[in-house]
């Protein structure tokens, strides 16, 4: 899978992929994140991206002609399956939206600065516009950073454990059980018994318990939705 990011603050993404599970996975030919400058598509000598708004009004818009530049050039190398706008009036992001978004081949994600971007970009190149939270960022790139991780640690091989992005938090919409590790008493804390039982059956019980009364206790909205 490839994933092209389209960002007016690109340096904010050179952290987030080149540690972690997903500099691996790139490593390993699976994933592929690729952050573009669009300010290299900017108009006239000063490279311009943004200007004021028609109407008044404080603050800049992102104009359309780079951005159209940066997508043009990219889908005459490849086709894309779907172009994302990062922006707060987007639909919020869940698990269900990471699930659907791995099992694609190629995205362009556009990160929103300033005020926004021209209305017509959103009407004429964006297929999707996700919103990662009911608060406002100075731009897109964090957001970006965000969703693409939770994309890429989806994509088989990337993971070390093949199922344990299966058992992850929201997966089938429950929260995940408590997890414990060595020692199995500390300070006269244990470990609940049944975890060293070596009884699978019994064990796997207890977890979708644990996790069925966490989500019920933290997140019942979760439980509701599937009545
Ligand atoms: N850009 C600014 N705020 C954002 C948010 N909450 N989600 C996605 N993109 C954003």
């Amino acid at each position: 899978m490839r994933i092209d990011i389209i960002a007016v603050i690109p340096e904010l993404l050179e952290g987030p992929f080149s540690h972690s599970i997903l500099k691996r996975a790139n490593n390993k030919g699976l994933f592929e994140v690729v952050v573009h400058d669009l300010r290299k598509f900017g108009v006239g000598k000063h490279n311009k991206i943004d200007d004021y708004q028609f109407g008044g009004g404080a603050g800049m818009v992102m104009m359309i002609e780079p951005i159209e530049a940066c997508i043009n050039e990219l889908k005459a190398e490849r086709s894309y399956d779907e172009i994302i706008y990062m922006t707060p009036d987007g639909v919020t992001y869940d698990q269900g939206i990471a699930n659907e978004l791995s099992l694609k081949e190629n995205i362009i994600i556009l990160c929103g600065h300033y005020k926004g971007v021209d209305e017509r970009v959103r009407e004429h190149f964006i297929t999707r516009e996700i919103s990662i939270g009911d608060f406002v960022l100075s731009g897109g790139e964090l957001a970006a950073a965000l969703i693409v991780d939770s994309i890429g640690r989806l994509l088989p091989g990337v993971l070390g454990d093949e199922s344990s992005a299966l058992l992850d938090s929201f997966q089938d919409d429950m929260l995940a059980p408590p997890i414990y590790t060595r020692p199995s008493e500390y300070k006269g804390w244990e470990v609940p018994p049944i975890l060293l039982s070596g009884n699978d059956k019994a064990i796997d019980d207890w977890r979708n318990d644990e996790a069925y009364k966490r989500t019920k206790d933290r997140r019942p909205d979760l439980i509701d939705r599937h009545g």
